[in-house]
């Protein structure tokens, strides 16, 4: 991902001053950086109660002639009741210095922890009204179009079902494939 410096005072900056609206056409990242490398944070809530968890997987592409992006998420994460009952989220791309924060993130639940205070990135709200961070280069918001909950019998090579079902030998609770169509592409200002 792309470095882009801070200025000394972007934490008063405000959201409009920090981020600009792209289309998704727009977006100069390679899509298998974006979901292969850099990780994303998914962030679903109010500014009152929000929550943020690490992904990695999943991909961008176009459902239903929306632009759209996907996740796995497992079932107990306390993100992703946060995007049921919310039905929109962000997702949050961060340049390497923030790796540690990014990582915290996945480190810990929301559900017992304060690591929305712990992590130290700056809180921000979006025109729409969903929660990012200041700290960010990219974000997508998204709407909750489909959560669908593949079994091991939907997995057609030899390859994944061994993968299915190594992973679900403990568990039947099976991890959730949520879709999101994209409807705002922010990208930070300042190079
Ligand atoms: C690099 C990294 C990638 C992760 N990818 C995923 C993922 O794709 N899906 C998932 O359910 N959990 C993933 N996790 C684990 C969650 O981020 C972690 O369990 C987190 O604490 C969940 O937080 P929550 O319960 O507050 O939502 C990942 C963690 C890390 C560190």
């Amino acid at each position: 991902m792309k470095a882009k410096t801070d200025p000394v005072n972007f934490k008063e900056m405000n959201f409009n001053k920090l981020f600009t609206q792209i289309s998704p056409e727009e977006l100069c990242d390679n899509v298998f950086d974006l979901v292969g490398k850099v990780f994303p944070v998914i962030t679903a809530g109010k500014e009152d109660h929000y929550n943020s968890m690490t992904a990695s997987g999943g991909g961008l592409g176009v459902l239903f002639k929306k632009p759209t992006t996907w996740c796995i998420l497992q079932s107990t994460r306390y993100t992703l009741e946060h995007i049921q009952k919310e039905r929109s989220y962000t997702m949050s791309y961060f340049p390497d210095e923030y790796k540690k924060q990014v990582l915290f993130l996945g480190s810990k639940s929301g559900r017992d922890s304060e690591k929305m205070k712990e992590v130290g990135l700056t809180r921000v709200q979006t025109p729409s009204g969903d929660i990012s961070f200041k700290e960010a280069t990219l974000i997508f918001e998204c709407k909750l179009t489909q959560i669908t909950t593949p079994g091991p019998d939907d997995f057609c090579t030899q390859e994944s079902k061994d993968y299915i079902k190594e992973m679900y030998k403990d568990t039947d609770e099976y991890r959730r494939y949520v879709f999101g169509e994209i409807t705002h592409v922010w990208v930070k200002k300042y190079e």
